[in-house]
């Protein structure tokens, strides 16, 4: 005799107050896979399937049983909870719950009898997404958020701005994505590459393209935070409008949005016109992307990372601000500048979070780091009080290569492979339990130079972006103990459910032809320095 519960068209979903999200969720993504109509019923409908919310649950918090007479039964600890509650179910359910159409329509959707009790480790589980370096169109991005749902990834770092792109319309500023949306032509490969792609490459979500991906990431319980960064990484901007540069020494006229890769010395002028500048454009951003609509939503983004000095040390404006404001050096100028940004978005209700850098100078109380050069300015960062998101490039940048063989398609960094990432440990053991406390989680961080398009992006993520998902949300042994046999035996599973996403993920065996790129130079594995 078998022990389980059929879910057929007979089966009914009732939600109680304040699960609604997962609802739509499973009629709309569960229904359609497997063909079923999950028609409206009542708590007490034996085989039902029902979606409620227990306080006795912590945050994000959630049991699912199935029990033949009752049916299925999702409790969440809150909304959150109840759906990554259904996210358990789909997998319950196996690889055709994972296709957006039945493909063998009146097959049995069976569940075993069972109970799951689960919770995540860490609140932020996030995944940055870099759409500057390479525009990922918006449906891309909306794809995405459902890969991440599907892996209870509840963070979209959308980095929106940087030298080779500005990726979001601001109302009040239009040149920046009329002129700085696109360039003329694309490094191919490593910046040390001769090649180049000559076709133009550009793209931008308009207003409405982001509350629409705010609001289905939201739907999703997923938070977007965007990053416009400053003072470095400004290329597109300064080519857009000329006098946000240090133009008493760089004729920021003849700049254009970059069409190459690595760390660019034209960064923004210390001035009041670029305060006032990106008070505008924080402004609109505050709109786009409003405080209320998910767990991590009061966070904006600044950047701060790898701002060269050198214009600022050359610029008699910049050393007459520096001396105006009575500040030791160009270092106490970043500091300043964001320091700037951070009582603005505070005085909005709003918190800053900045790569790691920020540290530097000294950083105002509620601003928070993500923790880029290694676990340092995370440590720094706890050890001070602030909030940190662990996403160190040692460890987590997907954009290194995930083996060491030349078939890897334009291999850059480190070499990290899957059971690297699945040993990846957020919490480094010299933080105390209350400094400890202070790591809101973990996040992979997917910059896009070596990736042009979606395919690329999908095999740079997974399937290391799985194992990082349960590094993020489970209670793992120490790097050393953990189960890799284990997790590899449970991926062959994951590798079907990404097969039926349509993932275009790196097979164990490595790339199959069309995911190299012969031809295409990365970075050696014994060159300088192994950053990209
Ligand atoms: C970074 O990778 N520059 C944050």
């Amino acid at each position: 005799m078998r022990c389980g519960l059929d879910l057929d068209d007979s089966t009914t979903l009732w939600a109680a107050p304040g699960t609604e999200s997962t609802e739509r969720w499973l009629r709309a993504t569960l229904g359609a896979a497997l063909g079923l109509p999950l028609r409206p019923g009542a708590p007490d409908v034996p085989g039902g399937v029902r979606l409620v919310l227990d306080d006795t649950l912590g945050a994000e918090a959630y049991r699912l049983d199935v029990v033949a007479t009752r049916g299925v039964e999702i409790r969440g600890g809150d909304p959150a909870g109840v759906f990554w509650g259904a996210q358990t179910l789909r997998q319950l359910l196996g690889p055709d719950a994972f296709r957006r159409a039945p493909v063998r329509p009146g097959t049995r959707q069976g569940l075993p009898h069972l109970r799951v009790e689960d919770a995540p480790r860490f609140p932020w589980r996030g995944v940055l997404l870099d759409v500057a370096r390479h525009f990922l169109p918006k449906d891309g991005v909306l794809r995405q958020l459902d890969l991440m749902a599907a892996h209870k990834l509840n963070v979209l770092h959308l980095h929106l701005t940087d030298d080779q792109g500005w990726r979001v319309e601001i109302r009040r500023h239009p040149r920046l994505t009329e002129v700085g949306s696109w360039r003329a032509r694309t490094k191919l490969g490593h910046r040390a590459s001769p090649l180049w792609d000559e076709r133009p490459h550009g793209g931008f979500y308009t207003q409405d393209d982001l509350r629409e991906i705010v609001a289905y990431a939201a739907e999703r319980h997923i938070t977007v935070v965007p990053e416009i960064d400053v003072p470095g990484h400004s290329q597109a901007a300064i080519a857009a409008y000329p006098e946000l540069g240090n133009t008493d020494i760089v004729d920021t006229t003849a700049l254009s949005v970059w069409d190459t890769w690595g760390v660019n010395p034209n960064v923004l002028a210390p001035t009041d016109t670029t305060l006032r500048f990106f008070e505008g454009v924080f402004e609109e951003i505050l709109e786009l992307f409003p405080a209320d609509a998910a767990r991590f939503s009061a966070f904006v983004h600044i950047g701060g990372d790898e701002c060269p000095k050198d214009q600022w040390r050359a610029s008699p404006a910049a050393q007459a601000r520096i001396a105006e404001l009575g500040l030791a050096d160009e270092d106490a100028l970043q500091s300043w500048f964001v320091r700037h940004f951070d009582s603005w978005l505070a005085a909005r209700g709003r918190r800053l979070i900045g790569w790691d850098e920020i540290l530097e100078g000294g950083l105002a109380p509620g601003a928070a780091v993500s923790s880029w050069r290694g676990y340092a300015g995370g440590i720094a960062a706890a050890r001070a009080g602030h909030d940190v998101v662990m996403c160190p490039e040692q460890q987590v940048y997907l954009d290194h290569r995930q083996a060491p063989g030349e078939d890897e398609p334009v291999p850059i960094g480190y070499v990290r492979t899957l059971e690297d990432v699945y040993r990846f440990e957020p919490v480094p053991p010299d933080l105390t339990g209350d400094q400890a406390r202070h790591v809101l989680g973990a996040q992979a961080n997917v910059w896009t130079e070596v990736m042009e398009d979606q395919a690329r992006v999908d095999y740079q993520q997974f399937p290391r972006l799985a194992a990082f998902a349960e590094v993020a949300w489970s209670d793992l042994p120490a790097p050393a103990e953990r189960d890799v046999a284990d997790f590899e035996r449970r991926m062959t599973a994951h590798y079907a459910r990404l097969d039926a996403l349509g993932v275009a993920y790196r097979p164990p065996a490595g790339p199959r032809p069309w995911q190299r790129r012969p031809g295409i130079l990365g970075r050696p594995l014994d060159g300088p320095p192994p950053h990209r």
